[in-house]
């Protein structure tokens, strides 16, 4: 950003979009579902830091689309994305892990934006306090399949299903909030990804991060070795050389794994690395969401120079065929992805 002009000058995340929307790298509407989406992140925050205080730690006692038993935070964390899209007018459908179907939004003024989120990834961690997040992404209403079946509720379905399942290559935004020990948002355009930390005092994320690189290579790997016995061959055969002493000039790699998406995949960003979540015998596309976690991820590390891989093929060229559809993740840094392809894209 420019030069400070006075002591007293924050580069908040709505400074940095009005001079996104000022150089027309982005429209009011999306300025304003963003905006929409950090308040969100913003109550989440609040509400997270304070689970135990105000009892909504522990489960809500049914379970989600996903066969996954709910969390008090997850239902509630979904209700607080839902009210700030529908309330910013500019939203046209919503695709949540928390709801069985896509959602047409009825207070759409304008923008009809197509916003796909995981509103609290890793919630098996709030009991303990760990980490937590909110992942989201962007999209314009699909060209091919305008929403306008107004009086047939079936098509209207389908075409609301067809507007949140695109590839991760049409994002327009895609962006995560860690709830940490200081709450940070991380968001890209298209033009590089950009790191806002929360500060409480004034309710405002500042920008802390300007265009973040991933490192190129990383010492760090963070897979749920607990599944190694489920993982095919070649994922073994990877996994196995990664902890060979005799390679990587006696220096090995470390092992970080916390269990929230969020917080493992930062890290990694920040660090250098690679995220992985394989499939396995079980479910050989393993448990991660297409559309609101591996695709959002996968256009930030890509944004930031990492990769975003199934093992098989870029994640952002994935065509969703369903809604809760999951793929295998590897995601980080260039070269530590490679690596991992050229166990995986073995013949
Ligand atoms: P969510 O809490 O949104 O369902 O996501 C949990 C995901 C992801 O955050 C994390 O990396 C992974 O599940 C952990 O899975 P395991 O407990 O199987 O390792
Ligand atoms: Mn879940
Ligand atoms: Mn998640
Ligand atoms: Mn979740």
């Amino acid at each position: 950003p420019a030069a400070k002009t006075s002591q007293y000058e924050m580069f908040t995340l709505t400074t940095w979009l009005l001079k996104e929307e000022m150089k027309g790298n982005i429209d009011g509407e999306l300025a304003t579902v963003i905006s929409s989406v950090s308040l969100a992140c913003k109550q989440i925050a609040s509400l997270v830091n304070r689970a135990g205080i105000s009892n909504l730690t522990g489960v809500a006692g049914n379970q989600n689309v996903q066969g996954e038993d709910q969390k008090k935070l997850d239902v509630v964390s979904n209700e607080v994305f839902k009210n700030c899209l529908a309330s910013c007018g500019r939203t046209g459908v919503i695709a949540s892990e928390e709801e069985d179907q896509p959602v047409a939004v009825e207070e759409t003024y304008s923008g009809n934006y197509i916003v796909v989120f995981d509103p609290l990834d890793g919630s098996s961690n709030i009991d303990a306090g760990i980490s937590v997040g909110s992942i989201f992404g962007i999209y314009e209403p699909s060209e091919e399949c305008p929403i306008d079946a107004m009086d047939d509720p079936q098509k209207m379905m389908e075409q609301c299903v067809m507007n949140v399942c695109q590839p991760g290559s049409r994002l327009k935004c895609a962006g995560y909030c860690l709830y940490s020990c200081s709450t940070v948002m991380v968001l890209t355009i298209g033009n590089g990804v950009f790191g806002f930390t929360l500060d409480p005092l004034v309710g405002e994320f500042v920008l802390t991060h300007p265009n973040v690189q991933i490192p190129e290579v990383g010492k760090i790997y963070s897979f749920n070795e607990g599944n190694y016995g489920l993982w095919d061959d070649n994922v073994k055969a990877y996994m196995d050389s990664l902890k060979d002493p005799s390679k990587w000039g006696g220096k090995p790699y470390s092992a970080r794994y916390i269990g929230s998406l969020v917080g493992d995949f930062h890290r990694t960003l920040l660090y250098g690395g690679i995220y992985g979540y394989p499939g396995d015998a079980k479910n050989k596309n393993g448990k991660l969401r297409l559309l609101y976690e591996c695709a959002p991820m996968s256009f930030i590390a890509e944004q930031a120079g990492g990769a975003g891989s199934t093992g098989t093929e870029r994640v952002l060229d994935v065509d969703p065929e369903k809604v809760h559809q999951r793929v295998p993740l590897f995601i980080g840094s260039k070269k530590e992805v490679e690596y991992l392809e050229s166990f995986t894209k073995k013949h």
